[in-house]
């Protein structure tokens, strides 16, 4: 009797726990910032997923989870990053030494990162 008890506590826990880590990940609105899908080989780009945690980190406090915009920076996804700056050495130049309101980013990432992180910015948002 009480072992069967105990095996559907742990299915009804496991349930609970799948139902909850699917409403986590699927981030409603500005909940977070999409993750990076395998690619052809099965797994996802590392310097995608780095450039992730770099926008998870410190972009998407101003330009939103998904690159959408707040009050405190513009938006930049759906290639509107991409339009601006065709030439990403521009867009480089604007996350190393800031503009206006944009913090300059340059001491605190390497240029691996910006790059990492433009690319997220354009291949993932
Ligand atoms: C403190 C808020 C803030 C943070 C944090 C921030 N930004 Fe910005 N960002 C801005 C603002 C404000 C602008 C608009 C600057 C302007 O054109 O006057 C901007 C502009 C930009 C632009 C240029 C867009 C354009 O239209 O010219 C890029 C690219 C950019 N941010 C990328 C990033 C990246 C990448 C990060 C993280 C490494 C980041 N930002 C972090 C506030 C922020």
């Amino acid at each position: 009797m009480f072992p069967l008890v105990a095996a559907r506590k742990a299915v009804v826990a496991w349930v609970v726990f799948l139902a909850l880590s699917a409403a986590v990940g699927a981030g409603c609105g500005s909940g977070s910032s999409p993750e990076v899908e395998a690619g052809p080989d099965g797994t996802p780009d590392p310097v995608l997923v780095a450039g992730r945690g770099v926008f998870v980190d410190r972009c998407a406090s101003c330009h939103d989870a998904d690159g959408s915009g707040t009050g405190d920076g513009p938006r930049l996804n759906r290639g509107r990053l991409l339009l601006e700056y065709p030439d990403p050495s521009g867009a480089v130049a604007v996350v190393s030494e800031g503009k206006n309101r944009m913090p300059g980013f340059g001491g605190l990432l390497t240029s691996d990162e910006i790059d990492a992180v433009l690319r997220y910015i354009n291949e993932v948002l």
